[in-house]
């Protein structure tokens, strides 16, 4: 065993120089200083000495104590001071960097679509209101004149839930909710999401519709063409939007009529959008027929009224120029950014 007070501390001073970590130095601490460490061992043997010798070999003994100890304090500092450069180094913030901004979302061009056919609507003295989007047969066909045997009634056209319930082809059964829980004068407008069995660049499985429905005494096929083109009108913020009704056919209004606008890229030179036609069609309308006013038991000979369907996408994508349907559900950001 080492008994060279000098040359412990000489050890103790190597030793602790090359330790890296403060757990390992305290260890190391205890090799010398401990229990039985060296140097503890060293003054234990003091007692077996004679006085002089005592005296000298005491004091070289306590040097190289205090030694050990200064030494094993400078270690100790020394690691803090590594420690917590290191930690500084890496959380360091460069304050000098460019920020990363932030991201300001958007308004959905469809929902935006949304609030302006309800603002234009409400200012006419029409209210939203909405209904289920999943229908039972009676709501979605039955009520609203549609025979048994009519082809949207297939199953190729039509999503099943089950037996009795379908996802709603259209916003037409929102009308028969309507009228049957709210007596005339009915004046709203029924915007929401419909489903059909179709899938390409003009239509999706999913889409948007807005049903306009007006049940008074009075309310004639003058004032579904006034209310339909002073709308257009102002949703394409135009003066003088010409607005055509053509006859057609649905189940539930008699007579029917197709609703077509001047074409707003070409002003009804034909261009591609409208196919040569200088007009564009955005749905159908008509006088509602009595036999759905019966279903919701309203009196058809003292109660009529008009209602229109129109593809809100559709409207979405002539004010907004857009030529695919399906970027509307796409979620690409490289689209949505551009209606900030
Ligand atoms: N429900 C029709 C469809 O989805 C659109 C429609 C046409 C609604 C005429 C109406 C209407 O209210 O009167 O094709």
């Amino acid at each position: 065993m080492n008994d060279n007070p000098e040359s412990i501390l000489k050890l103790a001073q190597a030793e602790f120089a090359s330790i890296m970590d403060a757990t390992e130095l305290e260890q190391a601490k205890a090799r010398y200083l401990g229990k039985g460490g060296a140097i503890t061992e060293l003054l234990k043997g003091l007692g077996k000495l004679d006085p002089d010798a005592r005296k000298s070999h005491g004091a070289a003994i306590n040097r190289a104590k205090e030694g050990v100890e200064a030494a094993l304090a400078a270690r100790r500092e020394a690691l803090a001071a590594q420690k917590l450069e290191r930690q500084l180094s890496q959380e360091a913030l460069d304050v000098t960097l460019p920020g990363r901004g932030q991201d300001v979302g958007g308004i959905h061009p469809v929902t935006r679509t949304l609030e302006r056919i309800q603002e234009i609507f409400s200012s006419i003295g029409f209210s939203t209101v909405s209904g289920p989007e999943i229908e039972t047969d009676f709501y979605n066909f039955t009520a609203l004149n549609i025979p048994e045997d009519h082809p949207a009634r297939a199953m190729h056209d039509t999503f099943y839930v089950d037996d009795a319930h379908l996802l709603r082809t259209h916003t037409s059964p929102i009308q028969i909710h309507y009228m049957m829980e709210n007596e005339p004068p009915v004046k709203i407008i029924a915007p929401g999401r419909v489903y059909r069995v179709d899938s390409d660049a003009t239509h999706s499985p999913m889409f948007h519709q807005v049903e306009g429905l007006w049940i008074d005494e009075h309310v004639s096929f003058t004032h579904l063409k006034g209310v339909v083109a002073e709308f257009l009108q102002r949703f394409f913020e135009r003066k003088h939007l010409e607005v055509r009704f053509r006859p057609s056919f649905f189940p539930f209004t008699e007579p029917s009529a197709e609703i077509d606008m001047g074409c707003v890229f070409c002003e009804g030179e034909g261009c591609r959008v409208c196919s040569h036609t200088g007009w564009l069609e955005v749905g159908g309308c008509g006088m509602v027929h009595p036999n759905v006013l019966k279903h919701v038991g309203l009196d058809s000979e003292k109660y009529l009224g008009f209602a229109f369907g129109m593809g809100l996408d559709r409207l979405a994508m002539l004010r907004y120029g857009v030529n695919d349907l399906r970027l509307f559900f796409a979620n690409d950001l490289r689209f949505l950014n551009q209606f900030k």
